[in-house]
């Protein structure tokens, strides 16, 4: 029986002109932090450092020497002694350069005989290896490296002992090196073995160090990693009243015993400082202390999705008047409740969840996203109306979980793996402790569709992980994503605080009379699937078309799955399978097709017509009128017309001439079916009687030139800042050429490419080096600038096609600090 099979016996663009095609430079043009929040406190004697360089790397295993006579063997099993490539001593000269994040996967060609749910790409074990040099003035500080994310499993060794290992591909690693560490000439060398044969999930999940690398230096007497938990909360007092309950957690690799005082303080970036508190800690040597101090604030500018104000708590220890360490925590003051009858409340106002589930990686770069890349797609999304991030199925990047505080996303927080033993809890628990502080959680999800979901051990595993969850937070809820066992006499949704259906929209209504108590949400629904920019279903071509007629046999159609939502006010919300295509599981194919069909949105982010469904559902302060198909068909074709609206009445006109005016149908959409002859099609959309908006689509002629857009005015010196570049074929008249497949070279100067894509699910063309083919009408190239101010260029050239050139200036920018490597 294979999965869909189980899971059924359980459970029962087109270029569209004017309103959302493509958006200059400029819509978009807004700075993106190039570091992490957490370690941007720039006044604290802390030194968070990034290893991001420095990596050697060899793609496949190096085996360990045999060991044969009593010497070795005896040396081989003592600290310091690790041999073959794990050894400090081994000769990685010849192993190639890399920078971090690198995930190696995106590297591989797409092969038939690879995992189809990795998108066809091999993965295999590899090694990486740097040299690190500390100085005599780190000395007596504690040294932490902190590995973001690997793919799979990793073993990693420092200076010949083995330090850590890791068994999650989503979690980080934090390893105190101060034990093993030397300081003045010597180099340290830090040594990681990756398999990434190991797969942890049916989608992409990249390889290698996929994440960013720091090391963290502190005081020997310093706050723990993630060891400051500051989440608002409400005063019993009274609503206008506000608590911020700090928790400190404090470290002491001294020799002696530390005497501190511990202060927190509660900043606006604008009005200066709101409340601080202190208190005094004893500290052992080796030993750890938690304490407790309050910071009170009144009325406070509360977050939400449409305003996410954020202040930030500045935690510091004293010792006498010099400061050991400081760190800052973002924070937002909010109130969430899920409430059985009438769903999600945030700041005690009703908000229907307007959500998609998201797989981490994009076009080009693999699961190795980088912060500017991440911006761009949540912007899209806001862009696109959503409210609601489901981060299915595991631990994201930090620099995400930043993102959805600073953008406004409410957020549920999903543990990678159903298990209760302690391995696993210590993942979870871990997630917990990183994540909690983010206003944007609003629930924490321990499983995804399990197929123990139904029985009593399957609820036993999930009250212990529950209770991990709520020794650490009891401001939210704890969900499972279920998608069987709803009617079980025991199940899972007896020891969760909102029960989580994924599909089975059939069973809301029979959940709910069963159990009116326990607050609902769909945690998936949809699974419909789209290829951007065709409106014709080939299956042989594995081509499906644009109207949202299919979905997977257990998912619905995009306007089918909203309706059973918006219909029910005890249903919380909606998170749609997916926001964005994802490499992997090209469901209902197999190879050719190398990744997902289910997105609103393609590979690059580019819109499928599902973005414009959405839009019209979701969105409602603004009027939304969207046209497809495009209009270059060949006469005495008969075309299916269908406008995406807000509004009350929407009029299709065809060269001119009326081909009739609808009532505007915000759940079905609306259609005609009309002949095609060369011009234009029009909507016109009326609200109230009055016309409020007008969308055309033309005819365009044959392609003349390429054209890129950039999506940031311009790009931060800091070494690691990029963006994606929009790449498109234009007529004579400059319109954008929908069914263009040219193929594009592109030269870049002052800058790296450092992947492409076209967001066609098919597509064996590599995603590194400088040439993509376009598809209907589009290419993406993603770009990084350097660390030193001036002048990105990228020229995209293609047969008989005037070239395009763009320019970003790259502006100086306070360069990331480093860790010193071997060059
Ligand atoms: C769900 C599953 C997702 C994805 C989706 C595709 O059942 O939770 O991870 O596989 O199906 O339809």
């Amino acid at each position: 029986m294979n999965r869909r099979e189980l899971f059924k016996t359980i459970s029962a663009a087109a270029f569209v002109a004017g309103v959302s095609g493509p958006v200059s430079s400029q819509a978009f043009a807004q700075p993106v932090p190039s570091v992490p929040d957490t370690h941007a406190t720039t006044d604290s004697p802390r030194e968070v450092l990034s290893l991001n360089t420095g990596w050697r790397f060899h793609m496949g295993d190096i085996a360990m020497p045999l060991l044969v006579t009593h010497d070795d063997t005896y040396n081989a099993a003592k600290a310091g002694r690790a041999l073959g490539a794990a050894s400090p001593a081994y000769d990685d000269a010849g192993w190639e350069r890399i920078t971090l994040p690198h995930d190696f996967a995106s590297f591989q060609p797409i092969v038939a005989d690879a995992n189809v749910d990795q998108g066809y790409r091999k993965r295999g074990i590899a090694w990486y290896r740097n040299h690190l040099k500390f100085t005599p003035a780190d000395k007596g500080r504690h040294i932490e490296l902190q590995l973001d994310g690997i793919a799979t499993f990793a073993t990693i060794w420092f200076n010949g002992t083995l330090v850590a290992r890791n068994w999650s591909g989503y979690n980080s690693t934090y390893i105190d090196l101060t034990p093993y560490a030397t300081y003045g000439d010597d180099w340290n060398v830090l040594v990681v073995r990756v398999d990434a044969d190991a797969m942890e999930g049916w989608w992409y999940e990249g390889a290698g160090i996929y994440r960013d690398a720091w090391i963290v230096k502190r005081d020997a007497l310093h706050i723990a990693t993630d060891g400051v938990f500051a989440h608002p909360v409400p005063s019993p007092d009274g609503p206008a009243d506000w608590k911020i309950p700090v928790e400190v957690t404090l470290n002491n690799a001294g020799k002696t015993l530390g005497q501190v005082t511990v202060v927190s303080e509660l900043w606006d970036d604008t009005v200066g400082l709101l409340a601080q508190d202190k208190v005094t800690a004893a500290v052992s040597p080796l030993g750890q202390a938690v304490v407790h101090v309050t910071l009170h604030h009144n009325r406070p500018r509360l977050w939400s999705p449409a305003d996410p104000q954020l202040y930030r708590v500045e935690t510091y220890i004293l010792d006498g008047d010099r400061t050991l360490d400081r760190v800052a925590t973002v924070c937002g003051f909010r109130t969430e409740r899920f409430d059985a009858q009438k769903g999600f409340f945030l700041n005690d106002t009703p908000i229907k969840l307007k959500g998609v589930c998201l797989h981490q990686d994009h076009a080009g770069v693999g699961t190795a996203v980088p912060d500017g890349v991440i911006d761009f797609r949540l912007r899209k999304l806001k862009e696109l109306g959503c409210n609601a991030i489901r981060f299915s199925h595991n631990a994201q990047n930090k620099a995400l979980m930043d993102a959805c505080d600073r953008h406004g996303f409410l957020v549920m927080a999903e543990n990678r793996n159903f298990n209760a033993s302690p391995d696993y809890l210590a993942q979870l628990e871990w997630l917990v402790r990183r994540d909690r502080n983010h206003p944007s959680i609003i629930l924490w999800s321990v499983f995804n569709e399990e197929p123990m979901q139904a029985t009593e051990q399957g609820y036993e595993m999930v009250r212990r992980m529950s209770a991990v969850v709520k020794a650490l937070d009891t401001t939210r809820p704890v969900t499972a994503a279920m998608n069987g066992g709803l009617d079980a006499p025991l199940s899972v949704a007896h020891a969760v605080d909102v029960v989580g259906i994924n599909y089975q929209q059939d069973k809301y209504d029979l959940f709910h009379t069963a159990h009116p108590d326990i607050p609902v949400s769909s945690s998936e629904d949809t699974s419909a699937f789209m290829t951007r920019g065709e409106y014709i279903t080939n299956k042989d071509k594995h081509i499906m078309a644009s109207y949202d007629d299919e979905a997977a046999p257990w998912g619905e159609t995009h306007r089918a799955a909203w309706k059973a939502v918006a219909e029910r006010e005890y249903i919380a919300g909606q998170f749609v399978w997916t926001g964005f295509d994802y490499h992997g599981e090209p469901t209902p194919f197999t190879f050719p097709s190398n990744s997902s069909y289910f997105g609103i949105m393609d590979l690059c982010g580019f819109e499928k017509a599902a973005f414009y469904i959405h839009q019209a559902q979701w969105i409602d302060d603004t009027p939304v009128l969207a046209l497809v198909p495009h209009w270059n068909w060949t006469s005495g074709d008969t075309v299916r017309v269908m406008a995406c609206t807000n509004l009350d009445e929407v009029e299709l006109l065809v060269n001119g001439k009326s081909a009739g005016r609808q009532a505007g149908n915000r759940f079905d959409m609306n259609y005609w079916t009309v002949p095609y002859s060369p011009g234009h099609i029009e909507a016109r959309g009326y609200r109230k009687g009055k016309r409020v908006k007008a969308v055309r689509v033309e005819t365009t002629g044959p392609a003349t030139a390429l054209r890129l857009i950039a999506d940031r005015k311009s790009l931060a010196a800091t070494g690691i800042d990029a963006q994606p570049v929009r790449v498109e074929v234009v007529d004579a008249k400059g319109r954008p050429v929908p069914l263009a497949h040219d193929r594009v070279t592109f030269e870049i100067d002052g800058g790296a490419i450092i992947g492409l894509g076209n967001g066609d699910p098919t597509s064996l063309e590599p995603e590194k080096g400088n040439m993509r083919s376009l598809f209907n009408g589009l290419a993406q190239v993603i770009v990084q600038a350097g660390d030193k101010a001036g002048t990105l260029r990228l020229r995209a050239t293609a047969p008989g096609l005037k070239a395009a050139d763009l320019i970003i200036p790259v502006t100086a920018a306070r360069p990331l600090a480093s860790q010193v490597t071997k060059a």
